[in-house]
């Protein structure tokens, strides 16, 4: 049984104290929900990240970071390491973002570097991978998740491959309002753990836990995490306001496959 995991990625927004507002807000709010049956994971900014943790530290809820760099430490001007996400208390970091990939040219080797850096510090990486809306309508959905995942999970063991968990994020339906069908999200994760199966063997590929990200709202989290390989969410805007974080998160503690 794969635990369902929803975690928000707060992205380049909140200041301190509008992070601790929400941190707050998200701990009061989902107290209740059994930690055993799902696990919800906040990644705030690097400036909030200190905050954030003091306000959660005794909650079900955990703290995950946006992003890292692969070397410990160095001259490496403007980078964090894992050390110092440990050091601050991240237990996830996203790898890989498409915003990432867009905006800083991460390539599918820098992702597998920062990944298994991750990996060997005992963090767990959300490795995001996904195509764009020219490579979907050119028929290539398939090709770049070959891509992503071969090269981006390239050279982790079958034992750390289990602590890794997946975020299939079409990069057209993010920010866009435009959520990837319930069909089209479990069409390409059930590729995605095909892919695994592969790699690795259908046995570790039926472990690894794939979510999916992509407007990502109250209104469509049941649907999307019914599906049998879809196995919770990364939400971007709709993790930023309480109200409809908490009732994703509630939804999604409430569908049983
Ligand atoms: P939205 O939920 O805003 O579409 O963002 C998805 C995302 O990028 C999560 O990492």
């Amino acid at each position: 049984m794969r635990k369902t995991i929803i975690a928000g990625n707060w992205k380049m927004y909140k200041t301190i104290a509008e992070a601790i507002e929400l941190a707050n807000g998200l701990k009061r709010e989902l107290f209740d929900l059994n930690p055993q049956l799902i696990e919800i994971v906040i990644c705030p900014a690097f400036t909030a990240l200190s905050e954030v943790r003091d306000v959660i530290s005794d909650s079900n809820l955990q703290l995950g970071a946006q992003d890292v760099f692969w070397e410990d430490e160095g001259a490496f001007t403007g980078e964090v390491s894992c050390l110092m996400l440990k050091d601050i208390g991240c237990r996830f970091v996203i790898i890989g973002h498409s915003e990432r990939r867009q905006y800083f040219a991460e390539t599918n080797e820098v992702v597998n570097k920062k990944a298994r850096t991750v990996l060997r510090h005992g963090l767990i990486p959300i490795v995001c991978v996904g195509e764009t809306l020219s490579e979907r309508e050119k028929g290539l959905t398939f090709k770049v998740l070959e891509d992503h995942i071969y090269n981006g999970l390239k050279q982790i063991s079958k034992e750390d491959i289990l602590r890794v968990i997946i975020a299939y994020e079409p990069v057209w339906a993010i920010g866009t309002g435009r959520t990837a069908t319930a069909e089209q999200a479990q069409e390409a994760q059930s590729y995605i753990r095909s892919l695994l199966a592969k790699m690795y063997d259908k046995q570790t590929a039926q472990q690894v836990r794939i979510q999916y990200g992509g407007s990502v709202k109250p209104e469509n989290i049941s649907e999307l995490v019914s599906q049998p390989d879809v196995d919770g969410a990364l939400v971007g805007l709709a993790s930023l306001n309480l109200e409809s974080f908490v009732k994703i998160v509630k939804r999604a503690s409430q569908v049983r496959k």
